[in-house]
């Protein structure tokens, strides 16, 4: 059973993920903060064909994160997805939104992914890294100048990574239009509801994504039919880069 360490799986596009894969017969070690959220999690995977166990940690804590994998140093597959969102405004910054957003969506990423690399090379073994960053990680958008330098700190990592390690090691990263997730709620209820509903009227596709519309995706990358990628961006994101 191939074993995939999935970071942010009590939320959203990685709960969807968590719960794909072990559909799907993998071995999933879910990551997330909330312990309530993983239990709930936990319990929705009970009978699908493959296995779900849980850590519960912020990323933010080296030291659990790197006890975590050398726990599961059998991991094959690393699926980088925690992150956060967070409105920024050029003319009035708020104290600590560089450190928070830089520190979740890319040191987080950075150092676990540190350990994976490592372990995979102690092992001399074959290794997989999936970076969910975003579309914004290629393109600006108003008040998310933060949110994406974040995401296109992380796709030049993940490039890094596929250069530096391969053949052994891939790296391939997916930047996701607007998602039907919780991580819009930082802007309150009402006014998230509002940008989804606006926002679904910009995309072709005349939707915003689902989270399944991500898992499947990486569900196919973690395949055999995906194992001459590396290095490469993948947008999913109902056509909205074509007209905004
Ligand atoms: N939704 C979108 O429109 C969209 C678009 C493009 C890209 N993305 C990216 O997709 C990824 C997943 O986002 P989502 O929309 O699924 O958001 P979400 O529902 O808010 O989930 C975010 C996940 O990240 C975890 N997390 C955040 N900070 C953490 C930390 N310090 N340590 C450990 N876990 C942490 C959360 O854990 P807890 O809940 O347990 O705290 C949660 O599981 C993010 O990287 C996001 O930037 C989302």
């Amino acid at each position: 059973m191939k074993k995939v360490v999935i970071t942010g799986a009590s939320s959203g596009i990685g709960r969807s993920a968590a719960l794909k894969f072990c559909a799907s017969g993998y071995s999933v070690v879910a990551l997330g903060r909330s312990e309530i959220k993983l239990a709930r999690l936990k319990e929705e995977a009970l009978g699908c064909s493959g296995k779900l166990s849980t850590e519960a940690c912020d990323l933010l804590d080296f030291k659990a994160v790197s006890s975590i994998l050398e726990k599961h140093h059998d991991l094959e597959i690393l699926i980088n997805n925690a992150g956060i969102y967070q409105r920024t405004d050029w003319l009035n910054p708020v104290l600590g939104e560089y450190e928070a957003l830089f520190d979740t969506n890319v040191k987080a990423a950075y150092l676990i992914s540190q350990c994976a690399i490592k372990t995979w090379k102690a092992q001399d073994s074959h290794g997989l890294i999936l970076h969910n960053a975003s579309t914004l990680g290629n393109k600006p958008a108003p008040f998310a100048g933060l949110y994406s330098a974040s995401k296109a700190a992380l796709l030049s990592l993940s490039k890094s990574i596929a250069m530096e390690f391969a053949p052994n090691i891939r790296s391939i990263a997916i930047l996701p239009g607007v998602i039907d997730t919780p991580i819009h709620q930082t802007m309150g209820e009402e006014k998230a509801l509002e940008f989804r509903k606006t926002m679904a009227g910009f995309h072709p596709l005349g939707r915003i994504g689902s989270p399944e519309d991500i898992s499947s995706l990486m569900l196919w990358l973690c395949s055999e039919e995906s194992q001459w990628i590396t290095g490469s961006e993948f947008v999913v994101d109902g056509g909205i880069s074509l007209v905004c």
